[in-house]
C-alpha cells in the first residue's frame, strides 16, 4: 500500500470515517460532526475492529465538547454524550479505555482532549508495528520452516480494524515483507463479511495471496494440514487469558490446538483487561436477528424462524499458544497468565 489507510481520521472540525459498511464496493468517507452520527456509525460498523473504535471513541469526547458547545449543553449533558460514545458497543475493552482515558483531560479543555486522542492514535500504530516484528519472529521460530508460511485469519484485524498498519494483519504484513508468506486463508467471517470484503480487500492492495474461505471451511482446512499458523485480534482479554474475538474464532483454536500448530492472538495491551479475571465476565454483543436470517436485505430463513446472533466468541486461554502484544510474546497455554504477566 503506498500511503497507509486511515479508518479515523480527524479533520480539525470532526472525524472523517472510511464507511467500512461500503467496502470493497466503495471507498466512501463518513464526516461525523455529532454525538448521535458517531454512536450509530460505531453500532452500524462503519467503523469496527476495537482499535478502531477505541481511536474513534477517544475523539468522541472531543466532539461532544464541540457539540455542547454550540448546542449550548451543560457539562452534565456533555458528559452524557460521552458515556453513550462509551456504551456504543459492549465487547471491545478499548472503546471504553480509550474514552476513560481521555477523560482524564475532560477538565483542561478541547486542545488538551484532541492531543490525548491523538495521542491514542499514534500509540496503537506503534503498538501494532512492535507487534509485527515480535509475533512475526515468534512464528518463524516456532513454525521453524525454511518456506514461507500458509497462515489463517479470521475476521478483519488490518488497518481499517485500527489506527494503522494492524494487529494480526500487521503480523502477517510483516511475515509477508520478509518473504515469508505463501498464502493466507482469510475465513469470509459470517454475518457481516469483514473477512471476504475488507481482509480480502487490505490483502490485495498488500499484494498478499490470499483464499477467501467460508467459515465452516476452516476447521477442516486445517485438519488437512493445509495451515501452518491461525493468527486473529482480539476484543478483550481477560487476566487469564481467555479472549473475546469475532464470533467463529473458538472453532479455529479448536481446529489448530487438535492439529498442533499454533493459534495466535495479537492485540495491544490497550485490549487487555485486568479487572476482568476469565471469559465469563466478558460481555457478548447480541446483535440484530436479521444479520443472519436475511442476506443482502432480503429475508433467507423461515419468516418463523428466529435468529441467534452473538457478534464474538470466547477462545479459552488453554488454547492460545501465543499472546502477541507490543511487549513481546505471552505463551498463554504453557501458563504465561496476562494477569500475572502485564500489570
Ligand atoms: O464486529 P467487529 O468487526 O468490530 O469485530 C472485530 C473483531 O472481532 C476483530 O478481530 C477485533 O476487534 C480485533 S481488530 C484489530
Amino acid at each position: 500500500m503506498s500511503q497507509e489507510l486511515r479508518a479515523v481520521e480527524w479533520t480539525g472540525t470532526g472525524l472523517a470515517l472510511i464507511d467500512q459498511t461500503l467496502l470493497p464496493q466503495r471507498t466512501e468517507t463518513l464526516p461525523v460532526h455529532d454525538v448521535d452520527t458517531l454512536v450509530d456509525a460505531i453500532q452500524r460498523l462503519v467503523v469496527r475492529g476495537a482499535p478502531a473504535i477505541g481511536a474513534a471513541g477517544g475523539y468522541g469526547v472531543a466532539l461532544a465538547l464541540l457539540q455542547g458547545e454550540r448546542e449550548g449543553w451543560t457539562e452534565a449533558e456533555v458528559r452524557a454524550a460521552v458515556a453513550r460514545v462509551r456504551e456504543a458497543r459492549p465487547t471491545a475493552v478499548n472503546l471504553m479505555v480509550c474514552v476513560d482515558r481521555v477523560m482524564t483531560r475532560f477538565a483542561e479543555g478541547l486542545d488538551a482532549v484532541l492531543a490525548e486522542a491523538a495521542a491514542i492514535q499514534r500509540e496503537d500504530v506503534e503498538a501494532n508495528r512492535a507487534m509485527g516484528v515480535h509475533g512475526a519472529e515468534w512464528l518463524l521460530k516456532k513454525v521453524g520452516a525454511d518456506r514461507p508460511l500458509r497462515i489463517l485469519t479470521h475476521c478483519n484485524t488490518g488497518a481499517l480494524a485500527t489506527a494503522g498498519w494492524g494487529t494480526a494483519l500487521g503480523v502477517i504484513r510483516e511475515l509477508h515483507s520478509r518473504g515469508s508468506v505463501e498464502v493466507v486463508y482469510a475465513d469470509e467471517t459470517r454475518p457481516l463479511l469483514q473477512g471476504s470484503r475488507l481482509t480480502a480487500w487490505e490483502l490485495v492492495q498488500e499484494g498478499i495471496p490470499h483464499y477467501v474461505q467460508a467459515d465452516g471451511a476452516a476447521a477442516g482446512t486445517i485438519l488437512r494440514g493445509e495451515i501452518d499458523a491461525a493468527i486473529v485480534g482480539a476484543d478483550r482479554i481477560a487476566a487469564n487469558g481467555d479472549t473475546a474475538n469475532k464470533v467463529g474464532t473458538v472453532g479455529v483454536a479448536l481446529a489448530c490446538a487438535d492439529a498442533g500448530i499454533p493459534f495466535l492472538v495479537a492485540a495491544p495491551t490497550t485490549t487487555v483487561d485486568l479487572a476482568t479475571a476469565t471469559g465469563a465476565g466478558i460481555h457478548i454483543e447480541l446483535r440484530a436477528e436479521t444479520e443472519v436470517l436475511e442476506w443482502a436485505g432480503h429475508r433467507t430463513a423461515p419468516t418463523e424462524s428466529r435468529g441467534h446472533n452473538p457478534a464474538f466468541d470466547v477462545t479459552p486461554g488453554r488454547l492460545i499458544t501465543g499472546l502477541v502484544t507490543e511487549r513481546g510474546v505471552l505463551e498463554i497455554s504453557a501458563g504465561e497468565l496476562p494477569g500475572d504477566r502485564l500489570r
